[in-house]
C-alpha cells in the first residue's frame, strides 16, 4: 500500500530553523534541485554562509559516496546539506564525518533503532539495512579546513514496498523501522541541534571517537572491507586514533582509513 506523503511546505520546514544559532539560522528549501550539496557549496561563499542549510523534496542529481547516485522519491525523505566553515585542522577532517554521523544517529534514535556502520552509514540496529548516508565534502587552505559541505540523506517515509526491487534487499526507512510515518521537520530540527553540539565538541578538541564507538555496529563483526587497494576480510576490532577501521585478518592487522564495508549482509549474525 502506498501511504499518502505527509505534506510539508516551505513554511513547515522553517519550523526547524534555529534563529540566532550557528547551524540552521537560515533554511533554504527547494521542491526540486540537482544536488543540495552543490547548492550548499555556493552558499558557503556568502558572508553568513557558515551554518546555512539546504533542504530539497527531490534531487535530480543526488550523489552518494564513491560517485554513486542517491535515489529518493519526491516528498518522502530528508535530503539536506549544511554549509560549514569548521574551525579545524585539515588533518582532523575525519572528525567531521564521525561527528555528523553521530548527530544523524542521535536525531534518528528518537524514532527508530539506528546504529552506525563505519564510516558513515545509518543502518537498522536490528538487521543492518541501510536507512541513510552522509556525503562530506571538505575544502582546505594550507593546513586548515576552509569549508565543508555536510550532506545527509535519510530514508524517512519511503516504505520498503515502494522502493525499487534493487534496494529492497538492503535498504530500510525510519517509517519501516518505527511502523508509522515519521515527522521530517522534527527530525531535521533534532539533526541540526545535534550537529551544532557535535561541531562545538570537535572544535573544542574533544574527539568524537568514544561516542562513535558506542554507536558503531561494525565493531566486533566479521567484515569484508573494499578499499582502493583491494579488499580485506577479518574481524573489525577497533577504530584507531584517526577514525580508521582496524581489521584483524588471517594475514595480520590492517588499518583501513578509507573503504566500504560490504559485509555482513543484512540479517547476518556474523
Ligand atoms: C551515501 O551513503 O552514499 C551518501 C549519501 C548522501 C546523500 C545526500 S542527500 C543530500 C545530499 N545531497 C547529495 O547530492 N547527496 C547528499
Amino acid at each position: 500500500m502506498i501511504e499518502p506523503s505527509p505534506a510539508v511546505t516551505d513554511a513547515a520546514w522553517e519550523a526547524a530553523s534555529r534563529p540566532m544559532r550557528r547551524i540552521g539560522h537560515t533554511i533554504e528549501t527547494h521542491a526540486s534541485i540537482g544536488s543540495t550539496n552543490d547548492r550548499a557549496r555556493e552558499l558557503l561563499a556568502l558572508p553568513d554562509g557558515d551554518g546555512r542549510v539546504v533542504v530539497a523534496e527531490e534531487q535530480t542529481a543526488g550523489r552518494g559516496r564513491r560517485g554513486r547516485e542517491w535515489l529518493s522519491p519526491p516528498g518522502r525523505n530528508l535530503l539536506v546539506s549544511v554549509a560549514l566553515r569548521p574551525r579545524l585542522a585539515a588533518q582532523d577532517a575525519w572528525q567531521l564525518g564521525l561527528a555528523t554521523a553521530l548527530a544523524a544517529a542521535d536525531a534518528c534514535v528518537a524514532v527508530a533503532p539506528i546504529a552506525l556502520k563505519w564510516p558513515n552509514d545509518l543502518v537498522s540496529a536490528t538487521d543492518d539495512r541501510k536507512a541513510g548516508g552522509l556525503l562530506i565534502e571538505t575544502m582546505a587552505e594550507g593546513d586548515r579546513l576552509s569549508g565543508a559541505v555536510v550532506g545527509i540523506g535519510i530514508n524517512v517515509n519511503w516504505r520498503l514496498d515502494a522502493m525499487p526491487q534493487a534496494l529492497r534487499g538492503t535498504a530500510t526507512s525510519l517509517a519501516d523501522l518505527a511502523g508509522a510515518p515519521v515527522d521530517r521537520v522534527a527530525l531535521l530540527g533534532r539533526l541540526l541541534a545535534a550537529l551544532e553540539a557535535e561541531l562545538d565538541a570537535i572544535e573544542a578538541g574533544r574527539s568524537p571517537l568514544e561516542r562513535y564507538r558506542a554507536r558503531c555496529s561494525t565493531l566486533g563483526r566479521t567484515v569484508t572491507v573494499a578499499t582502493a587497494d583491494g579488499s580485506v576480510t577479518g574481524r573489525a576490532v577497533d577504530l584507531d586514533a584517526s577514525g580508521a577501521l582496524v581489521v584483524e585478518a588471517e594475514d595480520g592487522r590492517h588499518v583501513v582509513s578509507s573503504g566500504e564495508v560490504v559485509q555482513p549482509a543484512p540479517g547476518s549474525a556474523a
